[in-house]
């Protein structure tokens, strides 16, 4: 099997993303308390960029305290935080690849004690899994929070972001409103789950000028009374409509975490249908993800035109260069699905990974 489908650029609005891998956002607890680089996120991100994929997504970058997902995100809260971001982003550019950045709000998938402020939702639900009682937003919150994603989208461009991703999956902020798992409101926002997501579109659109926009969603939450396909292949086209670029397809929440970053038990490429399902929903590319685990497959996924560009992480967390090598028939040094990762980010510690002792 070629590579031929996989190494094909794909240009987006003024870009030219290279080749159709992506490293997708990852969160790493490798920033300072204030959410600045560090020499280790340098690092990291320095030997991803050697690996050639396309187009890497850093962060999640935190738009504002209150915001934040755990205890040492990136941040992108004040002005400060702009010139170690834009060397970040150089040194990937550098290297051949489009730099991303991911804009995240943790609503009430945060805690407060880690914080320092209350956490914030669509209602006054807890996260089953956090179990802390959330504030519900009010409407100047709403705004506060809109605005905040705004200039944090208008601060990673400034400082070299040429795409930026709205993270809308996982159950946080932007997924909470989305979901009628987290959202009973009876205003506008609760009537038109949508809206809170689509004015922030909207408004980076208008206000932070003309940079492609990827918008990232659960298309599946697996949790009952969350959403599901049906929901979000009607969802998907209002996102476009307000200005989406990229959809990039992911699945679950906090309550169906397996979903977030399967294990191999659950199958190769366990939720590439759903990329598949949303890109006949939508006329932007799409990006599949979730157990994508050689180049080969990767090639299929886009020559069968299930999605546009896919998203590979555990495995170039344990091998930097798995593209680069995969391109050459080099062996890569496997991710070996021990779900180290993931338990030491939900545990608030920095992650690591036993096949790669650089990282
Ligand atoms: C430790 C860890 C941190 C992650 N952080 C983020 C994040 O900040 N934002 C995001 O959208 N996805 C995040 N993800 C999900 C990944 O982007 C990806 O969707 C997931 O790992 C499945 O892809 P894979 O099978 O190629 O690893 C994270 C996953 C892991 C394991």
């Amino acid at each position: 099997m070629g590579l031929k489908s996989v190494l094909e650029p794909l240009i987006i609005n003024d870009i030219s993303i290279p080749n159709r891998i992506v490293f997708p956002a990852f969160q790493t607890n490798f920033a300072t308390r204030d959410g600045f680089i560090t020499e280790r996120l340098m690092r990291m991100y320095k030997m991803l960029a050697a690996g050639k994929s396309g187009l890497i997504i850093t962060g999640a970058i935190s738009i504002s305290d209150d915001g934040a997902p755990g205890p040492n995100p990136l941040r992108i809260n004040s002005d400060k935080h702009i010139s170690g971001l834009k060397e970040l982003f150089s040194v990937i550019r550098k290297n051949g690849s489009v730099p991303g950045a991911q804009l995240i709000h943790a609503g009430r998938q945060t805690l407060s004690v880690m914080t320092g402020h209350p956490s914030f939702a669509p209602s006054a639900i807890p996260c089953p899994i956090i179990k802390e009682m959330p504030i519900e937003l009010d409407i100047k919150g709403i705004n506060r929070i809109q605005d905040d994603f705004v200039t944090a989208a208008r601060r990673v461009k400034k400082a070299g972001a040429e795409l930026i991703e709205l993270h809308g999956a996982f159950g946080y902020l932007i997924g909470g409103f989305l979901s009628p798992f987290s959202n009973k409101r009876s205003d506008g926002y609760g009537k038109d789950k949508s809206l809170f997501f689509t004015e922030i579109i909207e408004k980076v659109k208008q206000k932070v000028g003309d940079i492609p926009v990827s918008c990232r969603i659960s298309a599946d939450e697996f949790v009952d009374g969350g959403l599901t396909l049906n929901e979000t292949r009607k969802i998907a086209p209002r996102l476009v409509d307000a200005g989406a670029d990229i959809i990039s397809v992911a699945a679950g929440t906090y309550a169906s975490m397996k979903h977030m970053a399967p294990p191999l038990s659950m199958g190769i490429g366990v939720h590439v249908y759903l990329a598949k399902e949303i890109r006949s929903s939508v006329d932007v590319p799409v990006i599949s993800v979730d157990n994508i685990r050689s180049l080969e497959y990767a090639d299929q996924i886009i020559s069968e035109k299930k999605s546009d560009l896919v998203a590979i992480c555990r495995p170039q967390v344990a091998d930097p260069l798995f593209v680069k090598k995969s391109i050459n028939g080099q062996p890569v040094v496997e991710c070996i699905d021990c779900g180290k990762c993931m338990s030491l980010l939900m545990s608030g510690n920095a992650v690591s990974c036993p096949q790669n002792p650089e990282l």
